[in-house]
């Protein structure tokens, strides 16, 4: 088992390369378990699973050219093409978060240029997949450093640096299926980086579908990192970390035997104990809107009516992920234009299907 010291780079490298540029892109994640609630430098109070996406994702370059002084960061940062000094103090704070496992990145001046697919103001947050980026280009240059680590490592630390800059971010390395926190029954899985699902994945959950419903573009009241925090002394986190546990025994057993009824039944269960946690904190907050109650409404009577196995989940915010197997597609695409967009912000939504995770353009 692999601990934190493992990620540290013990010596010197051995090929100091004057310059050099790597891209990536990092698809986002949906939780289906989720991650909610922390313990210091971002070790999470409960195991979480994911699908990672296909469509939606960052696509990050980094240019790295040597510098004199070693002492500090040097960075510039370029947002769609454009410098964007608000995004900076956040990467600051994770090459701090990350300076002891890469030293090396002190030798070098580095410009950051990243880009998502789907828009800013989405509502979809881009630091899972613009964190998962960012690693996947540092780990490169650890490589052109350090020819000779493995691959398993590679992705390995990969995921271990993007969890210090957002939890979730660790669970866009790889795909289709990532687990990230211990859990008894999972093989391989740790607190520190996320691992791929390791049982086979029934059919039913190939090629499985996201649509994502765009409810509401606006930026939170309250940030993930806040609430996260507001589980510290909630009065019902540790019933909380345990159901997440059973949830994810239980959601292993389905993932591996297809049962889609069960699937739903755990899937939406966990997206309104994500938003119980919320409503139930102090101070309590709300973050779905009226429109999120009337697609999960329109969801349900949906699925009464038809028998059709659709279910959504929520991330922390307004949106809502509609989650349905690829046979189904035309129907619930129909159901989703006759009856949903109308609850979208602008008719907006966006279809995006499990992928298969980092992929290196450069
Ligand atoms: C509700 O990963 O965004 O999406 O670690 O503070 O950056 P930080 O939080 P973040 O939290 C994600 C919370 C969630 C659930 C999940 O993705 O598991």
């Amino acid at each position: 088992m692999l601990s934190e010291k493992d990620f540290i780079c013990q010596n010197a490298p051995s090929n100091i390369i004057e310059k050099g540029s790597f891209q990536w892109s990092a698809p986002s994640n949906i939780a289906l378990v989720k991650y909610w609630g922390k313990k210091d430098r971002q070790i999470p109070a409960n195991p979480s699973i994911s699908f990672t996406l296909n469509n939606c994702k960052t696509i990050t370059k980094i240019d790295f050219a040597k510098k004199d002084n070693q002492n500090n960061f040097s960075f510039d940062l370029l947002f769609e093409g454009q410098p964007k000094e608000e995004f900076k103090p956040k990467i600051q704070k994770f090459l701090e978060r990350i300076a002891d496992y890469c030293p090396y990145l002190k030798y070098y001046h580095l410009t950051i240029a990243t880009e998502n697919t789907f828009p800013h103001s989405s509502g979809i947050a881009s630091s899972a997949s613009g964190m998962a980026a960012l690693s996947m280009n540092i780990m490169s240059m650890e490589k052109a450093l350090y020819p000779g680590i493995p691959d398993d490592y590679f992705f390995q630390k990969a995921s271990f640096l993007a969890r210090l800059g957002s939890g979730s971010a660790c669970r866009s390395v790889k795909g289709s299926m990532v687990v990230w926190g211990h859990h008894n029954e999972i093989a391989g899985s740790s607190d520190l980086f996320g691992v791929t699902f390791p049982s086979a994945i029934h059919n039913n959950f190939k090629n499985y579908q996201d649509t994502i419903l765009l409810v509401d573009k606006g930026e939170k009241q309250v940030s993930s990192t806040i609430g996260h925090d507001l589980m510290h002394n909630h009065p019902f986190a540790e019933q909380r970390f345990s159901q997440a546990h059973h949830n994810l025994s239980n959601l292993k057993t389905v993932l591996e035997n297809g049962n889609l009824d069960e699937f739903i039944q755990i899937v939406e269960s966990e997206a309104l104990t994500l938003h119980a946690m919320m409503m139930t904190s102090l101070p309590y907050f709300i973050l779905m809107k009226p429109n999120t109650l009337e697609i999960i409404n329109r969801i349900w009577k949906f699925r009464n009516y038809t028998k059709i196995p659709v279910c959504f989940t929520l991330d922390a915010g307004a949106n809502v992920h509609v989650l349905f197997p690829e046979n189904v597609r035309e129907a619930v695409l129909q159901f989703i234009t006759t009856e949903l967009v109308g609850y979208c912000q602008n008719g907006n939504y966006i279809c995006d299907t499990i992928g298969t995770g980092a992929i290196q353009i450069l």
